[in-house]
């Protein structure tokens, strides 16, 4: 299972691009079918493996049922209430990825559509419209279905695009109001969800890991861009994750941001998108090997240096280890022969821990976890 990172919302942080997640380029928009078009026995809705997808997402998958309910509980109340919103269930402000179905206008729903659905199979593998009755034929291609509609969610890029839409960021004006603030991390959340997939089709961990970073670092970089007034946690939040990724693949485009301000934010918005993405886009279709893994593990594990750095603020430290830690799990997680490596597994707890609270974090005990953590690495 995959260690996770959890404080209360710091209060900041805007925007969404739910949009990465529409647009198929169609003139009309196909309609959504509902989960029920997918159940039929013979199909998505039998007992056995194969066939199992819609009896795990209704029974087990959380995106079932469990994000309309989190709407009407107290503390979606006291969130709502601080926005000055009557009714969180009905406001397309927290509906858009708690109960996305609802924004679907009424001329697109089909038959069997049910708004109560939540995120539902279309919301992930796209409007089923264009494709529901090709995709069993045998002779119908990958590409036959990409082009009819169908997310093609084998493809890292694709899937990290599609889950981060809902994962990373949420407008200010929310997490102020209490939301909790939101890390995406794509092999993480992905190991997270109950599977209704065989394995093979997750991928490398680590290249999921990657391609997922690189995608939120975008994302971040747009919400920057288009804020009013990004808080200095924010704009932290997003430099750690700069640093992250420089660390981890020092070849790429990627360049720290520069130090003021106004200047950081407009590199944020004028460069950084756009490089993200193709640092995204270019993982995703690299040929992924164990060896690309224990560099990156390597870089990291050696990185104690830039925690000793008494130039760098307490804040922004925390905000790297928060990402860091998550990122050690995923690439230890992806290399077997440290499944039961105990000084590596006791080193990387240790770091967790370190990293769970921002206001304490000590950055200097944290750089000697690392050097555990390197040694261990060093020794085996
Ligand atoms: C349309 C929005 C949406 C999309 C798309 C989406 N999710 Fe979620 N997901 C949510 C919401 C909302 C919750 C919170 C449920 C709750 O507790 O109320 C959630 C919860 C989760 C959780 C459990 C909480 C956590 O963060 O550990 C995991 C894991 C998860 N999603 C993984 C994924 C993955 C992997 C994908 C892409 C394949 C994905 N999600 C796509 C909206 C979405
Ligand atoms: C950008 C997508 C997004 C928006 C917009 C959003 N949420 Fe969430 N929300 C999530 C995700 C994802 C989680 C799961 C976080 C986790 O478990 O890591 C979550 C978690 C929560 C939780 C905590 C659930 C728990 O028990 O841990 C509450 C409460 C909540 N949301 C309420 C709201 C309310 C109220 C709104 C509207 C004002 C809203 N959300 C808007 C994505 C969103
Ligand atoms: C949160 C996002 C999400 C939701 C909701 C979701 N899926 Fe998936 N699904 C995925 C991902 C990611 C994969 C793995 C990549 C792939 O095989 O395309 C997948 C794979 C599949 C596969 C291929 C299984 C295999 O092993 O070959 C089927 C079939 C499928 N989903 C059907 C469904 C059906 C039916 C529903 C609704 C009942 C559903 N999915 C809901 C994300 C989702």
């Amino acid at each position: 299972m995959s260690k996770t990172i959890c404080h209360p919302a710091a209060g900041f942080v805007a925007g969404i691009i739910l949009a990465a997640n529409i647009s198929s380029g169609a003139e009309t928009p196909p309609k959504f079918l509902g989960a029920n078009s997918c159940a039929n026995s013979s199909c998505h809705g039998g007992g056995g493996a194969k066939q199992n997808q819609f009896l795990v997402w209704s029974l087990k998958d959380f995106h079932s049922q469990r994000p309309a309910a989190t709407l009407t509980t107290a503390r979606s109340k006291q969130i709502a209430d601080a926005l000055e919103i009557k009714d969180p269930s009905a406001s397309s402000r927290c509906t858009t990825c708690h109960a996305p179905l609802r924004d679907v206008p009424e001329s697109l729903r089909g038959e069997n559509f049910k708004v109560s659905e939540c995120v539902s199979c279309e919301s992930c593998h796209g409007a089923a419209e264009n494709w529901l009755r090709a995709h069993t034929r045998h002779d119908y291609t990958r590409a036959d279905r990409t082009a009819a509609g169908m997310r093609d969610l084998q493809n890292l890029y694709v899937r990290a695009n599609t889950c981060i839409a809902c994962h990373q960021n949420v407008d200010a004006d929310i997490l102020k109001a209490g939301h909790p603030e939101l890390i995406f991390e794509l092999d993480g959340q992905s190991v997270a969800e109950p599977k209704h997939w065989c394995a093979e089709k997750n991928g490398n961990g680590a290249q999921a890991w990657l391609v997922g970073q690189a995608v939120a670092l975008r994302e971040m970089s747009w919400q920057l861009a288009n804020e009013k007034s990004p808080t200095e946690s924010e704009i932290n939040r997003w430099n750690a994750l700069v640093w992250l990724m420089q660390t981890a693949a020092p070849e790429s485009n990627l360049k720290m941001p520069p130090k003021t301000r106004a200047v950081t934010i407009a590199y944020a918005a004028s460069t950084l998108q756009g490089e993200s993405d193709q640092v995204a886009r270019d993982f995703a279709t690299t040929d992924w090997s164990d060896t690309k893994t224990s560099k990156i593990l390597s870089a990291f594990a050696n990185s104690n240096e830039s925690f000793r750095d008494t130039a760098v603020s307490q804040n922004l430290q925390a905000r790297r280890a928060e990402r860091l830690v998550l990122a050690l799990d995923r690439l230890v997680a992806s290399l077997p022969e440290y499944k039961n490596n105990e000084p590596m597994q006791s080193s990387l707890n240790q770091l967790f821990k370190l990293a769970q609270s921002i206001p304490d974090f000590d950055p200097k005990e944290f750089a000697a976890a690392l050097e555990k953590l390197s040694a261990a690495l060093a020794a085996h």
